[in-house]
């Protein structure tokens, strides 16, 4: 009976650790983003990818809970430099600000990314850098094959809208891409919200 209960125990123990690891998918760096990993919760059915690039962790909030509600993957983009403090200061000396006024700053992006080929829906989340996305989701859109395939781009800023930069992905992306309308959310917004645009551009979860 002794040895009946034991071996129940380890199974248990087992099982809850195996569950644990398909969980926490990454770790934090200093950037406040994930190791450059794919989290997949992600069955056969669920074709949608949500790839963030967070500078200091609200956009990635925002994209957890966006491929929370869908069950999504989520794809961290992980700059192969990563940013510090200063790269990202308000600074006209700043990386963040050269590479911001360089139409061809490409910064490379760690590890191989995403296999595109398993999804349909692509939303890209982003924090504004002087009224546009980072050049590092310029390096993603142009470094992945996009054709076919559905957009929608999300944002946080202290501020500004969303417009100018999506308008600029869309231009960078494939004709044969579909673009939905993409969302600028503050740092912090409710689930409630990021499900209200989920829902506007006709995606609930379970697709
Ligand atoms: C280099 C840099 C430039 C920024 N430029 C703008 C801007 O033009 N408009 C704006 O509203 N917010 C701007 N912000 C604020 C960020 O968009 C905002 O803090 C965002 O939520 C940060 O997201 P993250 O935590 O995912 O990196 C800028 C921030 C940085 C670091």
């Amino acid at each position: 009976m002794k040895k009946i209960l034991s071996i129940f125990i380890v199974l248990i123990v087992l099982i809850a650790a195996t569950g644990c690891v398909g969980v926490n998918g990454g770790q934090n760096t200093v950037n406040g983003v994930d190791k450059n990993t794919v989290q997949s919760n992600n069955d056969d059915k669920h074709r949608v990818l949500v790839a963030v690039f967070s500078a200091t962790g609200n956009t990635r909030q925002i994209a957890d809970s966006a491929a929370g509600i869908l069950n999504a993957d989520l794809y961290v983009i992980v700059p192969e430099d990563p940013y510090t403090e200063e790269d990202i200061s308000y600074s006209t000396e700043s990386r963040s600000y050269r590479e911001q006024h360089d139409p061809a700053a490409r910064p490379a992006i760690k590890g191989s990314g995403p296999n595109m080929d398993k999804y349909d829906t692509v939303l890209i989340g982003y924090p504004i850098w002087y009224d546009n996305a980072p050049r590092i989701i310029s390096t993603f859109v142009e470094s992945r094959d996009f054709d076919g395939k559905t957009v929608a781009a999300f944002c946080t800023s202290d501020s500004s809208g969303i417009e100018a930069s999506a308008e600029y992905l869309h231009k960078l992306l494939p004709k044969s891409v579909t673009m939905l309308d993409s969302r600028r959310f503050p740092a912090g917004a409710s689930e409630d919200d990021i499900r209200g645009w989920l829902k506007g551009i006709g995606l609930t979860g379970g697709e």
